[in-house]
């Protein structure tokens, strides 16, 4: 029977461990805080061991040993390895399971590789639920190391709609932690557009609550049918003690632990444009300036959202529009994974990440299917809008999505989500952009140069001096 170690026995740790549990999986526990450990072991009968230190749990596990770590990103995961580190030998295996910055997961490998402890990324998404019956598992470093491990983590693992674990190697080094930053990435703008729909809806549209219920419980039966759709579709069906949809007592300020931020920040490091995950963190920030909204309320006014057009016309294009954008979000999100990993050589296949998100993880949605289906035909397509059956989707809502984002603009209702994706789109296929201005620009001001379409190599320009006295020459 396999054994693993489990340190950090919080909520996740512990439906861990009973899922691993579940699968004849014999475990090792430890917590820092008194009693965790002894009650999780009481639970798992004789699956469990509880352990009183670090260096316990070493102990009770056979070599080469696997411990597989549950505990806050950052500094108390560094802590958690280097008490563990003085008791591991070569051979041994350590996992983060944390949602861990990927640049520290690098780091740790390093270290753990001084004496020959492979330490393993996995990027672990579902939550709670996911990690009790079955979560997507992004598991990123030595595959020989990984290939041990792999029948156990299969087996936990949640299962596609076609029955395939959603467990995989994605790549070397940080691949796992850094897929499921961008996994998170992902997740904001998903949630974002889902928000901004809610608020045309209930706000600009005035749709009662229980229609718009509806309306979403109708849009996940169909193609948009998706994990966050259904939490939305519960959102709205939940209500507060006093028979009033629970929503309506909810404070419009969205919190945030971080990955989001790493994503946005990747994107700029990386040079990739990937406007709507960055909007969507932008979009939280914004909404937790709560006090200071409600100061430019009472000092600037509210632009009115006084509505007067097809009301009918406009649910049906957010349905559309929705879908389209999702699948902007989700090419923005593949094209920074692919070019982090081209960076790193990590070996990640967009294809396989494709498949383990079709399900257990938070993004989850029918649309993983045609996008594994596009980098299984064409694993090198620079860019998912780029495949004729995903680009045909989105081309089928582009009036319908022009007239969301319009709409929006023309009554003052911010859609940041909606009408970033939109310029995506169409800043990709827009043959000649506005940036031949900024390059001029530059020139003037720090002779950066240029290039030129008729002459290769970098070009400067004796710029004319500026002179607002006449009209330029042939004017
Ligand atoms: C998952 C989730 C999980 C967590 C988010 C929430 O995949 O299971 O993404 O990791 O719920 O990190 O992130 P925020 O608190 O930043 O919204």
């Amino acid at each position: 029977m396999t054994a693993i170690g489990l340190m950090g026995l919080g909520v996740m740790g512990a439906n861990l461990a009973r899922n691993m549990a579940d699968h004849g999986v014999r475990l090792a526990l430890y917590d820092p805080a008194a009693g965790v450990a002894d009650r999780l072991a009481a639970d798992l009968g004789d699956k469990g061991t509880a352990c009183a230190t670090p260096a316990a749990l070493v102990a009770a596990l056979p070599a080469p040993r696997t411990i597989f770590l549950l505990v806050p990103a950052g500094a108390p995961t560094d802590a958690a390895i280097e008490s563990l580190r003085p008791h591991l030998a070569a051979g041994d295996v350590v996992i983060d399971g944390g949602n861990a910055f990927y640049r520290d997961t690098a780091r740790r490998q390093a270290r753990c590789a001084e004496a020959g402890v492979h330490f393993l990324g996995f990027g672990v998404s579902g939550g709670a639920e996911g990690a009790r019956h079955g979560p997507a598992i992004m598991a990123g470093g030595d595959g020989d190391a990984l290939a041990r491990l792999a029948p156990v983590f299969t087996a936990i693992a949640a299962k596609a709609p076609d029955g395939t674990p959603c467990f995989a190697r994605v790549g070397n080094g940080a691949a796992g932690h850094f897929v499921k930053t961008v996994h998170n990435g992902i997740e904001y703008a998903h949630m974002q557009l889902i928000a901004e729909a809610w608020h045309l809806l209930r706000r600009l549209l005035d749709v009662p609550h229980e229609e718009i219920r509806d309306l979403f419980a109708r849009w996940t039966r169909g193609a948009l049918s998706s994990f966050l759709m259904e939490c939305a579709v519960r959102a709205l069906d939940t209500l507060d003690k006093d028979g009033t949809p629970l929503i309506e007592h909810i404070v419009d300020t969205a919190e945030q632990k971080g990955t989001g931020q790493w994503t946005a920040n990747a994107a700029l490091e990386y040079g990739v444009a990937a406007p709507t995950l960055a909007e969507a963190v932008h979009a939280r920030c914004l909404s937790a300036l709560r006090e200071m909204r409600q100061t430019a309320v009472a000092s600037l006014g509210s632009p009115t959202m006084d509505f007067s057009g097809d009301r009918r016309a406009l649910i049906a294009a957010l349905e559309r529009a929705l879908l389209s954008a999702n699948i902007a979000v989700l090419a923005q999100g593949f094209a920074l994974i692919r070019a982090a990993d081209a960076e790193h050589g990590w070996g990640v296949s967009p294809a396989t990440v494709a498949r383990i998100w079709r399900g257990g993880c938070i993004i989850r949605s029918t649309l993983l299917e045609p996008i594994a289906e596009a980098y299984t035909a064409t694993p090198d397509i620079e860019n998912l809008l780029l495949d004729r059956t995903l680009w045909r989707r989105v081309a089928a809502g582009d009036a319908e999505w022009r007239q969301v984002v319009v709409t929006a603009v023309a009554h003052g209702v911010p859609v940041p989500a909606f009408s970033s994706a939109l310029s995506y789109v169409d800043g990709l296929r827009t043959g000649r952009l506005w940036a031949d201005m900024i390059a001029a620009q530059r020139d003037i001001f720090g002779q950066h140069g240029f290039a030129r379409f008729d002459a290769p190599g970098r070009h400067h320009a004796d710029w004319a001096p500026l002179d607002l006295s006449s009209p330029a020459a042939g004017s």
